[in-house]
């Protein structure tokens, strides 16, 4: 499946639930095409999506669907992370596809995230969280908001 079949399950599911709604079949449909596009150069084509910057990690927005949801590629450099942050515009759904992240609940729960790891997801009834990138290399993250994040406020949270 590719990432258009993705947009377009996920498009149609939207449009029928409302924004985050039914988080376990929001979750089974990324499960799903994650499952079905583990081939390399799949991966290394959406790795290629990935922006980079010394300064702070990058969100790069690929997809977005007004009010519904949106689809950000999230490319880390080792040692960048985020402060604790809420989820004010609704729940995230995300996985690691190359390297590896931290990720803190403020539960203080802890979770080493790769490409092994099931999908994760947060919103603000589960509390905030942090993330940080731990690997020596590039770490890139995939996430679906929905609704999507506010541009106002996705600079400096994720
Ligand atoms: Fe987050």
């Amino acid at each position: 499946m590719s990432v258009a079949k993705l947009i377009n399950e996920l498009r149609h599911f939207f449009k029928i639930n409302g924004p985050t709604t039914h988080i376990d079949k929001f979750s089974s449909i990324l499960q799903r095409w994650l499952k079905e596009n583990q081939d390399l150069p799949f991966l290394e084509r959406l790795q290629t999506q990935a922006q980079f910057d010394m300064s702070h990690y990058v969100r790069n927005v690929i997809y977005k669907e007004e009010e519904l949801f949106e689809i950000v590629i999230i490319g880390w450099l080792p040692n960048q992370h985020t402060s604790f942050h809420g989820h004010p515009c609704g729940g995230c759904l995300f996985t690691v596809l190359q390297g590896h992240l931290l990720e803190t609940r403020e539960t203080g729960e802890k979770q080493l995230l790769d490409i092994s790891t099931d999908v994760q997801y947060i919103e603000d009834s589960l509390g905030k969280h942090k993330v940080e990138c731990l690997s020596r290399e590039k770490t890139i993250s995939f996430h679906i908001y929905s609704p999507p994040f506010l541009s106002s406020v996705s600079s400096s949270n994720s």
